[in-house]
């Protein structure tokens, strides 16, 4: 049985915002060492302040940064999570840069950490890769092609890892979001867009998804819960509008 109390070390990407920050105090809470990457550097100091979280400032877009994380090799848990929403927009309106950064950083940036740290676990047999969905990859959603595309390939990496893995003991899981309230939206939508967003139901709280994660991670080792969907109870999705807003 994975006992939550027995796991050392949590690498969590994005952990300086929104589902990321929450999830680094959660594992901290339970007496994890989280190491916590992330850019913004007023975050990452009050990070620092947190028992167990050992804050690091790692541009994800930047493959090289990334050979300088600590204990790559001894990471128990890893979370996934860092990701980008450009601008909601038709995709022929789409600047090139914004269609190469969001592919960057919500689908190779993920590859790469995660080609970082598997050795170390295939090695030790043991350990836990999480990878933050989204209900865009699993659906199509107007001015989200982009987005939707770079978690479809995400949904689709985690679900054919998890075959590589077979016979690891290294378990795989998707969390697959639907509204959550971060700032996500913060440069896809003005301030009116995102307050209309938000009112239109309750949106999951990233302490939720935070929750459920270390729900998943004390289940028995023999058991992998392979993906979670977490929605607002009043989302739906599939039906066309705004964001799942349907
Ligand atoms: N919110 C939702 O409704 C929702 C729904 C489904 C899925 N998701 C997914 O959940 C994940 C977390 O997003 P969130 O909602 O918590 O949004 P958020 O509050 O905006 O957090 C995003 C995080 O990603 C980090 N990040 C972005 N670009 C980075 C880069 N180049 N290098 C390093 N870190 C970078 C940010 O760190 P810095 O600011 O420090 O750079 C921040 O910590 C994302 O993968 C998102 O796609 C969110």
């Amino acid at each position: 049985m994975t006992d939550v109390k027995n796991a050392k070390t949590a690498l969590v990407t994005g952990a300086t915002s929104g589902i990321g920050r929450a999830v680094s105090l959660a594992l901290a809470d339970k007496g994890y060492s989280v190491i916590a990457l992330g850019r913004n550097a007023e975050a990452l100091e009050e990070l620092g302040t947190i028992k167990n979280v050992h804050p690091q400032a790692v541009d994800l877009g930047d493959s090289r940064a990334l050979e300088a994380v600590s204990a790559s090799e001894s990471i128990d848990v890893l979370v996934n999570n860092a990701g980008i929403m450009p601008p909601n927009v038709k995709f022929s309106d789409m600047d090139q840069a914004d269609i190469d950064n969001t592919l960057e950083i919500n689908l190779s940036a993920a590859l790469r950490v995660t080609r970082l740290v598997l050795p170390g676990m295939i090695k030790r047999k043991a350990g836990h890769l999480f990878f933050t969905g989204s209900t865009a990859g699993q659906a199509p959603f107007p001015n989200m092609a982009v987005y939707g595309a770079s978690k479809a390939a995400i949904s689709s990496f985690a679900a054919a890892l998890r075959c590589d893995l077979s016979g690891s003991n290294v378990r795989v899981t998707e969390i697959v979001a639907g509204r959550v309230e971060t700032a996500l939206y913060r440069d896809a939508l003005d301030e009116a867009g995102r307050q209309q967003m938000y009112s239109a139901f309750d949106a999951v709280q990233p302490e939720n998804i935070a929750e459920m994660l270390l729900t998943v991670l004390q289940m028995p080792a023999h058991v992998d819960v392979t993906r979670f969907d977490i929605l607002p109870t009043a989302q739906f999705v599939g039906g066309g509008g705004f964001a799942g807003k349907d």
